[in-house]
């Protein structure tokens, strides 16, 4: 036994505090971005059924909302609109007072430190729930980029302070670029959902946002969750077309190509930590079956190990509660 050779790893992490002096990665409220949905109408807080602590917000009660987010420290959220009206082309999406236009304004004035993210695009706002504009069962590329730089206009001027384009057809990031620089709004950032992979993590949020394709599915545009290499060459495109962040989303399923666009590109990458991984915690915590804070605490840990710059997550006021209560 005495000359047995190995090495002693048990060595660092024999106490709390030496486990904290080695520890690699950290996980912080500046890396969040908190998602919210609104809705037309007044006084309307209704939770969503897949979603338990996700909820369709009213203007009049979101700054409500936004007085507690920002108690909590949290410096950004991301907004959805889910609006009364749909029609073909999704009109209501680049309306000057569309749902989504309406409520940045308002964050913005009572808030104007805090990041407002616009989510850029058509689904929730279409009568047949794509992504793009729809001709004979097709959903048209090019025809479609000028709904979606118009739409985008119409958020920055509106206040947003970075334009998140989601829908994933080509040339999307190029033509927002374009549009905004056109409009005057070359300060503005573009961050990307460049990896976005068609995905049944993204159920609940369909649910959320009534943004279920009436026909179809979004395999035409949204990525293929095989492909490895693939999503090196959307997020190059995007790069190249001007795009600052790079969203990887789904996450706790793709932390290996999150780790594969970090290591390959130099800017900030965002994970989404989407409706459905939000979800089937919920689900499993609320019988009993995992520890919710445990959980939860670990996953966004491994996306930051992973590479991640920030995280869009539902968890982001029970993350910044936790990181208070924990300091
Ligand atoms: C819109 C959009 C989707 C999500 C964010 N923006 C859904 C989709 O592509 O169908 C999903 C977010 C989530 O699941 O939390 N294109």
């Amino acid at each position: 036994m005495q000359d047995l050779q190995f090495n002693r790893h048990r060595r660092l992490r024999h106490s709390t505090n030496l486990r904290s002096l080695v520890r690699e990665t950290h996980l912080s409220v500046n890396d969040l971005i908190y998602p919210i949905f609104v809705v037309e109408g007044e006084n309307k807080r209704n939770e969503v059924a897949s979603m338990p602590g996700v909820y369709h917000l009213s203007l009049d009660l979101l700054i409500k909302e936004m007085d507690e987010v920002v108690g909590l420290g949290i410096k950004s959220v991301i907004l959805f609109g889910v609006p009364d009206h749909k029609d073909e082309l999704g009109t209501q999406a680049y309306h000057d007072n569309g749902i989504v236009q309406q409520a940045t304004r308002l964050v913005k004035e009572h808030y104007p430190e805090l990041v407002v993210i616009a989510d850029t695009c058509l689904c929730q706002y279409t009568s047949h729930g794509h992504c793009g504009i729809v001709e004979e069962g097709q959903i048209l590329n090019d025809p479609t980029l000028d709904l979606l730089a118009k739409t985008a206009v119409s958020q920055a001027q509106a206040g947003a302070d970075i334009i998140a384009p989601s829908n994933m057809m080509d040339g999307f990031v190029a033509a927002i670029r374009f549009g905004l620089d056109e409009a005057g709004f070359g300060h503005v950032p573009i961050m990307s959902y460049g990896v976005k992979y068609s995905s049944a993590f993204y159920g609940p949020f369909r649910d959320a946002a009534h943004s279920t394709p009436q026909f179809g599915d979004r395999k035409t545009y949204q990525m293929d969750p095989a492909n490895r290499l693939e999503a090196l060459r959307e997020a190059e495109s995007d790069l190249q077309e001007g795009a600052d962040f790079i969203i990887v989303k789904p996450a706790l399923s793709y932390l290996d190509i999150i780790r594969d666009v970090k290591n390959n590109y130099n800017v900030p990458v965002v994970a989404y930590n989407v409706s459905g991984e939000y979800s089937m915690v919920k689900a499993a915590a609320a019988n009993g079956w995992i520890n919710e804070k445990d959980i939860v605490m670990e996953m966004l840990t491994s996306m930051k190990r992973a590479g991640v710059d920030l995280i869009i997550t539902y968890f982001s006021k029970d993350i910044a509660r936790w990181l208070l209560e924990d300091k």
